[in-house]
């Protein structure tokens, strides 16, 4: 949820700075800036409203080529409309400053009403101009250095930020910082970069430094990066290295990552499972859980926090922890959680899952229970995020970054991670025998192969069907047990990304209510593989079929009953139930994807959303 990047070092500070906004432009893309500074002390901000191309073509006939030092914003609104005055960065009014903010500054009103008393006046709506002009204010006041005002006004504020700062009369420094947003600093050659993830980091450097809270990088020219915290003390500097390579952050060939994201899952899969099912199937080690045995032997209910497609991959893991773990499972919107007084102590096992490990909600979750005493575990698939930081523990996804707005290949690592992590746990608490699990865990590893094979049949035959259905205004997608989440998951994505109003349902609840909607205009989506509810199932496709509804089926192959009735049949193979939803959620993806691209929307980069929700 917007994007930072900023560059000092000798490279062309331009053409670094607009890269690094297009690697980040999933992040936010409502309008964005940049702002360059040169040795002379001439500090230039340039802003647009819309996407980068368009600052770009603002920026043509711009000076730039002198630039030193530089930082830059590609901004999901918060505060005030898309446009061009309230784009990053912002100036102080004096022109001293100019400054780049992801996050929110939930008392700005407070601090603005102060500032406009000793005269400030402001050109924005945002929280951000507020944040600018505290600093230059605080500076100015006190005489004191850019990085003594920094501190001083990050004391003031209440909320969340990342944020990076360029002064007008000292070219040679960037003062960044943090607080529940992310910033990432790459160390180069003399050269240093910074960014909200370190996507626009890796072509120049694998060392990366990760702020963490309430620290500030001072990032100066020939000199070794320092970190200090607000209190102005020394902050230790923990160099990572980067696993991340240039090939994941492009489209290889496809047409947008979210198709290449969705045909990449056979690999993705093989990934997530690697080193996790071990000989040959006769072994699950998920180290997270090993390590951490007796919280879960002893854990009495577990409760899974997450938002969004997590949380549908959260409601499957509350299906697998339950059948093969025997162990009571809630599931809760993050958003809820934080703020519902939760009942947890150290008897309770929490997980949160987060694909961007970011999300200010689940980030919020993992800080209330930790506090409360519970053993907090982490799924997550940005190494280095937040989330992994801050639980006791966890697992990686290991997908490899997931660029498409919509998440694809990062919703079925999560629901593989679960699914090892509940064999993982269920060996451990003897709840499921060796064989049962063995059993399990050998087909875990041909789950890769079923996924490529799928792609293989369902792309084309989806991408025909799609036509049929791409001007229906509004979509049923019905499922039971464990494919209930996965028609909750399905509806998401078509909603996010072609705009059409889609609504997922446990397909028995249907007949209390939503199946009042249904007529030949309302297609329904029934995920009905063979499983212990499929005769359940039929009944519902009966009750959808009467009333005139027609009907795309998602149904295990070689079945011959809702075949019959469902006039679009799309065929998965044979999985054991608690496997299905990995299998029958691809054909979704698909759905959604054709009938986005049918009707000329973004896939990649759909309206009003962002990948990484900072804010809550
Ligand atoms: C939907 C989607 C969102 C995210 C949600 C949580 O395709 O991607 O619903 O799942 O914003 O994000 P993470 O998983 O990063 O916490």
């Amino acid at each position: 949820m917007c994007g930072i990047v900023g560059y000092i070092g000798s490279g062309n500070v331009y053409d670094i700075l607009i890269k690094g906004l297009h690697r980040l432009e999933y992040r936010g893309y409502d309008s964005a800036g940049i702002a360059l500074v040169n040795d002379a002390g001439k500090l230039a901000v340039y802003k647009a409203k819309g996407k980068v191309h368009n600052l770009e073509e603002y920026c043509n006939d711009k000076p730039k080529e002198e630039a030193v030092a530089g930082i830059a914003h590609t901004r999901w609104a918060t505060h005030g409309e898309p446009s061009d005055h309230n784009a990053h960065p912002h100036y102080s009014e004096d022109g001293n400053l100019a400054l780049v903010h992801n996050g929110t500054i939930e008392n700005y009103q407070l601090l603005k009403d102060a500032l406009i008393e000793q005269g400030c006046t402001f050109k924005s709506e945002t929280d951000t101009e507020v944040l600018v002009q505290l600093i230059e204010y605080i500076k100015v006041k006190n005489d004191c250095s850019l990085l003594d005002a920094v501190r001083k006004a990050l004391h003031e504020v209440v909320g969340a930020y990342a944020i990076a700062v360029l002064e007008k009369d000292n070219p040679d420094t960037i003062i960044a910082a943090r607080k529940s947003s992310p910033l990432v600093v790459g160390i180069g050659d003399g050269e240093f970069l910074l960014a909200s993830d370190a996507t626009p980091i890796v072509e120049y450097t694998k060392d990366v430094v990760y702020l963490k809270d309430e620290e500030i990088a001072i990032l100066q020219r020939g000199k070794p990066i320092q970190l200090v915290t607000l209190e102005n003390e020394k902050a230790e500097i923990d160099v990572k290295k980067l696993e991340l390579s240039i090939s994941q952050l492009e489209k290889g060939g496809f047409p947008h990552f979210m198709l290449k994201e969705i045909f990449e899952q056979p690999k993705t899969l093989l990934d997530c499972i690697r080193g996790r099912v071990i000989d040959n199937g006769k072994k699950v080690m998920v180290n997270g859980v090993i390590d951490n045995k007796l919280k879960f032997i002893r854990a009495k209910r577990i409760v899974i926090v997450a938002c969004g497609t997590s949380w549908h991959a959260a409601l499957i893991g509350k299906y697998l922890l339950q059948d093969m773990c025997k162990i009571p499972v809630a599931v809760e919107y993050a958003s809820e959680f934080r703020y519902s007084r939760p009942v947890l102590d150290n008897n309770d096992v929490v997980i949160a899952i987060s694909q961007s490990g970011e999300t200010a909600d689940t980030l919020a979750a993992v800080k209330i229970a930790r506090k409360m005493g519970a053993f907090v575990y982490g799924i997550s698939n940005v190494v280095g995020s937040s989330i992994p930081r801050e639980t006791d523990s966890g697992t990686y996804i290991h997908v490899g970054p997931e660029i498409g707005v919509a998440s694809t290949k990062a919703f079925t690592g999560q629901v593989m991670v679960l699914t090892m992590l509940a064999l993982s746990v269920a060996q451990l608490r003897g709840t499921m025998t060796d064989k049962e699990i063995t059993e399990i865990a050998r087909e875990i590893l041909t789950i890769p192969e079923k996924v490529d094979n799928i792609l293989k049949t369902l792309n084309e035959k989806v991408k025909n069907m799609s036509l049929i259905y791409t001007y229906a205004r509004n979509f049923l997608y019905l499922g039971r047990g464990y494919s209930y989440p996965v028609a909750l998951e399905g509806a998401l994505k078509l909603k996010e990304i072609s705009y059409v109003h889609a609504e997922g349902y446990p397909a028995a609840e249907m007949k209390h209510g939503p199946i009042a909607l249904i007529d030949e205009e309302m297609p329904s989506v029934i995920i009905a593989p063979k499983d212990h509810l499929y005769d359940k199932i039929v009944n519902n496709v009966q009750q959808v079929k009467a009333r005139g509804g027609s009907i795309i089926a998602v149904v295990t192959e070689g079945d011959d009953l809702i075949s019959q009735i469902a006039d679009h049949v799309l065929e998965v193979p044979k999985v054991s139930e608690c496997l299905t939803p990995i299998i029958t959620s691809i054909p979704l993806q698909l759905i959604s994807y054709y009938i986005a691209i049918n009707k000329g929307k973004n896939v990649d980069m759909p309206r009003n959303l962002a990948k990484s929700v900072t804010v809550e």
